[in-house]
C-alpha cells in the first residue's frame, strides 16, 4: 500500500512524513534524502545529479523512477510513504502504472497547503545533519548543541538547494511542473488537502484525520 505526500518545497513534507512512518510502521522514501545519500557517498549517480539538484532543478523522470520502483520491490509489500515523488504528471503515470501492474494498493495523497512566505521562511531556517539526515529548524527546533545533530553527532548544514536564488527556481519548477499533479489525483478522488500552514501538533493532527478519511474509504 502506498500513500503519497505532497507539497511545495518546504511544506514539511519530510518532518510530517518521518512522524506518520513511525507511528504507523511505514517505511519512508524520500526522494530527495536518497539523492543527497548518493551525493554524500559521492557514487556516480550523485556525482551526475549535484549540481543539478544543488540548483533546485529535477532530476530526470527515468533516473527517478528507477530508483522509486527498486525502493517499492525491496519494500516487499509493506506500506510505505512516498515524499517528494511523483513531481510532475509524467512521473504520476509511470508510478500509477507500475502499481497497477504489481497490484499495489494506493492509499491517497495528502497535500501539505502552505503559503509561500512561510515556506520561504521555513526553508531560510532550515537546517539538516550531513550524516542521517535530520531535520532542525533554527527558531523551534534547534539541535541541543550548535552545529551537531542530537541523533547521531553529525554536521548540522544548510542545504545548498535552500540558498535562496535555488529556493526561486524549486518554487516556479513546483507551481509548473508538480501542481498540475493536484488535477491529476482529483479525479481519481483519492486528495486529501491538509492545511499545513500551522502548529507541528496541528498538522499532525489534521494528517491523522486525512488518513483515517482515505483509509475508510479504500476499496
Ligand atoms: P526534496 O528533498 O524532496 O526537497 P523539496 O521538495 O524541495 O522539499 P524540502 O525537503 O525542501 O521540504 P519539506 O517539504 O520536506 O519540508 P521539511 O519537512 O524539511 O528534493 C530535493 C531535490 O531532489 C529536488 O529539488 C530535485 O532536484 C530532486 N528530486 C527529489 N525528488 C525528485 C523527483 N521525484 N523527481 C525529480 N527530482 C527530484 O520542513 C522544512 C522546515 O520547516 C524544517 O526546518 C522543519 O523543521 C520546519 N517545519 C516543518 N513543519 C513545520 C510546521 N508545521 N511549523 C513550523 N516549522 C515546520
Ligand atoms: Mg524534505
Amino acid at each position: 500500500m502506498i500513500l503519497l505526500i505532497m507539497g511545495a518545497p518546504g511544506a514539511g513534507k519530510g518532518t510530517q512524513a518521518d512522524l506518520i512512518a513511525k507511528k504507523r510502521g511505514f517505511k519512508k522514501l524520500s526522494t530527495g534524502d536518497v539523492f543527497r545519500k548518493h551525493i554524500r557517498e559521492k557514487t556516480e549517480l550523485g556525482k551526475k545529479v549535484s549540481e543539478l539538484i544543488a540548483g533546485g532543478e529535477l532530476v530526470d523522470d527515468k533516473t527517478t523512477f528507477d530508483l522509486v520502483k527498486a525502493e517499492i520491490a525491496e519494500a516487499n509489500g509493506k506500506a510505505m510513504i512516498l515524499d517528494g515523488y511523483p513531481r510532475n504528471p509524467n512521473q504520476a503515470r509511470l508510478l500509477r502504472d507500475y502499481m497497477e501492474a504489481e497490484k499495489v494498493p494506493f492509499l491517497g495523497v495528502l497535500f501539505l497547503d502552505v503559503e509561500e512566505e512561510v515556506v520561504v521562511s521555513r526553508i531560510s531556517n532550515r537546517r539538516v545533519c550531513k550524516g542521517c539526515g535530520s531535520t532542525y529548524h533554527l527558531e523551534h527546533k534547534s539541535p541541543s548543541s550548535e552545529g551537531v545533530c542530537d541523533q547521531c553527532g553529525g554536521e548540522v548544514y544548510q542545504r545548498r538547494d535552500d540558498a535562496p536564488e535555488n529556493v526561486k527556481t524549486r518554487l516556479q519548477i513546483y507551481r509548473r511542473e508538480t501542481e498540475p499533479l493536484l488535477n491529476f489525483y482529483k479525479d481519481s478522488d483519492r486528495l486529501q488537502r491538509v492545511d499545513g500552514g500551522s502548529s507541528l501538533e496541528e498538522v499532525g493532527q489534521a494528517i491523522e484525520a486525512s488518513i483515517k478519511v482515505l483509509e475508510s474509504s479504500a476499496a
